[in-house]
Parts: C-alpha cells; sequence; structure tokens
C-alpha cells in the first residue's frame, strides 16, 4: 500500500494545548474559501488518524463553490419537509438525567447568544435551518462510512473528525460538526453522485468565522473530570 505522511507543519501552528482549548463549534462564517494548499495541508494531517487494525475507514467528500451552493439549496428544501427525513443511522436518542442538562445549557447559552427566546418555536427553528445552510461556511466535509461499517468505525470517524478540526484549528480555520447534515442523506449522495454503499455519518462545515454573527458568541463548559473519568488502581 502506498504511504502517504502528511509533511511536518512548516508555519501557523500554536502549542497542542492552546488549539484544543480554542476549539469550538463555530455557527456563523465570512465566504472567504481557505487557500487549496492549506485544504490539502488540514486533510493530509487527518490523515494520520488511528484506527482499528489501521482500516482507515473515513471516506470524505469536501464540498465547495457551486456543488456546496447547489447542496445548500437542496438541504433547505428537504428541511421543509422533516417527515422526509431518512437518517442512515437513528436520531431519536432522549438525553437524560445530566445528559439532558447538558444538552439544555448548551441550548441556553446558544439561543441565548442568538436573542431567541425559549418559548420562540419560529425563532428556534429558523436558527436549526442555519445548518442545512452551512452556516454560511464556503466549505463542508462530509464523513461516509462504506457498509457494513458500524459503531466500532464510527469510533474510528470521530477520532478523524476531532483530528481534523484541531488540525484546522491550528491554521486559524474555524468548524462546527453537524450531526443535522446527515438528516437527509439521500440527497446529499445524489448530489453528489455517491453510492447507497457509502452511509453519511457526520458533516462539518468550516472556513474563517464572523464574529459579527451573534450566535459565536455561544461557550459551553465541559463536567469536571470525575464526572467521566475513574482512576482504578
Ligand atoms: C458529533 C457532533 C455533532 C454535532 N451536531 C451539531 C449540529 O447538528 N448542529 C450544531 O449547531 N452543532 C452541532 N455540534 C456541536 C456541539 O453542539 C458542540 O460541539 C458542543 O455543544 C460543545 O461546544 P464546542 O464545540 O463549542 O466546544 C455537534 C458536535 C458533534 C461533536
Amino acid at each position: 500500500m502506498k504511504k502517504e505522511t502528511a509533511l511536518p507543519p512548516s508555519h501557523g501552528t500554536q502549542p497542542f494545548d492552546q488549539v484544543i482549548f480554542k476549539r469550538r463549534s463555530v455557527r456563523g462564517f465570512l465566504p472567504d474559501e481557505v487557500p487549496d494548499d492549506r485544504l490539502q495541508e488540514v486533510f493530509a494531517l487527518a490523515q494520520q488518524t488511528p484506527s482499528n487494525c489501521n482500516v482507515q475507514p473515513w471516506i470524505v467528500h469536501v464540498v465547495s463553490g457551486q456543488a456546496r451552493n447547489t447542496l445548500q439549496e437542496g438541504l433547505l428544501a428537504a428541511a421543509r419537509f422533516p417527515e422526509n427525513m431518512h437518517p442512515d443511522w437513528p436520531v431519536d436518542i432522549k438525553y437524560e438525567g445530566v445528559h439532558r442538562e447538558r444538552q439544555f445549557d448548551a441550548a441556553i447559552q446558544l439561543y441565548g447568544a442568538m436573542g431567541v427566546e425559549r418559548q420562540d418555536m419560529a425563532g428556534r427553528n429558523e436558527a436549526f435551518l442555519r445548518n442545512f445552510a452551512f452556516f454560511d461556511a464556503p466549505h463542508v466535509a462530509f464523513i461516509f462510512l462504506p457498509v457494513p461499517f458500524d459503531v466500532r468505525q464510527a469510533t474510528d470517524c470521530g477520532m478523524y473528525a476531532q483530528t481534523l478540526m484541531l488540525a484546522m484549528t491550528s491554521r486559524g480555520i474555524d468548524s462546527c460538526a453537524q450531526g443535522a447534515l446527515t438528516l437527509y442523506p439521500d440527497l446529499v449522495r445524489e448530489q453528489l453522485g455517491i453510492s447507497a454503499q457509502q452511509r453519511l455519518l457526520l458533516g462539518i462545515s468550516f472556513g474563517y468565522e464572523d464574529i459579527e454573527v451573534k450566535a459565536n458568541a455561544a461557550r459551553v463548559g465541559r463536567g469536571t473530570l470525575s464526572q467521566s473519568v475513574r482512576f482504578h488502581r
């Protein structure tokens, strides 16, 4: 197998811890595209992601320009008929307990920053539809898993997504992972000419933050270490 190794980063990088803390979900982008050499660089870095038996199950489609605009149009039209939603994996999970609290807090932070009241269902729906406009980002990456891969290989793709987003952050590129972009996978496959053998796991919009967009003032925290991690001896 041909081995491709990303070149060591030459410039534009920041200390690792700083990159981890700096990455956050951006939900409002400028129209400026990321230069091609930078695109190649961040995807080459993400290619270094570890995976079970090194199978590297991710298949990534990066969509920009006219293809991106056509897809936005299609997704926004599709989202008017949520009854036609057929995601490749179910999305009907109901969070409970501490997970529900965190979900609530994230919504409060986001809608609070946007000035959308809790009871304002139309406003919340409008905010949700921004997902399908990729929050105006000039690029979107779709991560697919080939059939018959499932949850174990999805963990590899989760690692891929984080490596990609951190590589982007280190080079001043902002991003937002979006489960919402997997709700109409047939449309994405059709518009990009992708076989039904590839199942859609995640979308990531990316570009450069528009600091004027209110949603970008939202900040969420994290649970304490002891809530998630037990050290055993
Ligand atoms: C797998 C995944 C799916 C997500 N889906 C969405 C989404 O559909 N829309 C959205 O606005 N944010 C989405 N997010 C962003 C999360 O809300 C965000 O990561 C979380 O609130 C933590 O905030 P931070 O990314 O700013 O640290 C998603 C994040 C992940 C990792």
